[in-house]
């Protein structure tokens, strides 16, 4: 089993504090959803973990299995295995999705114990297959021209490929349509288990019926102010925020203002 500990996280972007002390625990074989209102910094907490150049942690620690986190280079964290699946993944000319895939297997194997073309094409296939994504899709450039829900379906491909410890997926169900959200959701299951832990963003409650989460928590204010089993989302499918923000006294739940 591998843990990944969010201790009291302070991140700041350009000076202005954006998370406040976020708190959070993930284990192998969990799989956790953190929903809440928009501006809330959802986001961020995933760019501060993955090492988003423009996030300057203040305080707190990130430990995977007691490795300080902050301390690794962004390559460092890829290799001993956090995955982040960006809300706009960026497009990058000149490389196709393919070599990226496989430079980004190799990049978690010991040098002299690369992958070996075929077992990467075979296994690429099936991925893909499972993904009902087209064959064309491997040889194009990395995003470049993929619409929404196939730039969302090729971070799941990443995923499966990858195999991380942990992912945290921002939003991977925007813009998808709803035979791509079950076939995402199919992906993200099939990596359920004892070796892959995972922390899902997301505004709807939707993509839950098919991803069912141990934990559900809910951010506002650059903080985790909330957290419960499954039904705390369908609660909040069906009432909204705003029991949570009289019960905890909160007037606005963004991270403009001061708590
Ligand atoms: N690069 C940046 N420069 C300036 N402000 C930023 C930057 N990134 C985030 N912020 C601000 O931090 C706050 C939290 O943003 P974040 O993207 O983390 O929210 P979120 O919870 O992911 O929202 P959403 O649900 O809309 O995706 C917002 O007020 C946002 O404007
Ligand atoms: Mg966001």
């Amino acid at each position: 089993m591998a843990t990944l500990e969010i201790k009291d996280l302070h991140v700041s972007i350009e000076d202005k504090e954006i998370l406040k002390g976020v708190n959070l625990t993930i284990n192998t074989n969990e799989i956790h959803a953190i929903m809440g209102p928009n501006g809330t910094g959802k986001s961020t907490l995933a760019s501060a973990i993955m090492g988003h150049p423009k996030y300057e942690v203040t305080s707190g620690s990130v430990l995977l299995d007691g490795e300080e986190v902050l301390e690794m280079e962004v390559d460092e964290r890829a290799k001993a295995g956090l995955f982040l699946g960006m809300q706009y993944p960026s497009e990058i000319t000149g490389v196709t999705n393919a070599d990226f895939l496989r430079s980004g297997v190799n990049a978690r194997r010991e040098e002299g114990d690369e992958i070996s073309l075929m077992k990467f094409i075979r296994e690429l296939d099936s991925k893909m297959e499972l993904l009902e994504m087209d064959e064309d899709m491997a040889t194009r450039y990395l995003n470049e021209g993929f619409s929404g829900g196939e730039k969302k379906r090729n971070e799941i491909l990443q995923l499966m490929m990858l195999k991380p410890k942990f992912a945290i997926l921002d939003e991977i169900d925007s813009g998808l349509d709803i035979d791509a959200l079950r076939i995402v959701s199919t992906g993200i299951n099939e990596m359920r288990g004892e070796d892959f832990g995972c922390l899902i963003i997301t505004h709807y409650q939707r993509l839950l019926n098919y991803i069912t989460p141990d934990h559900v928590h809910v951010m506002m204010q650059g903080r985790v102010v909330k957290s419960g089993g499954e039904e705390l989302a369908r609660k909040l499918e069906e009432q909204g925020y705003d029991w949570i923000k009289e019960e905890l006294g909160i007037e606005d739940e963004t991270v403009e203002q001061e708590a």
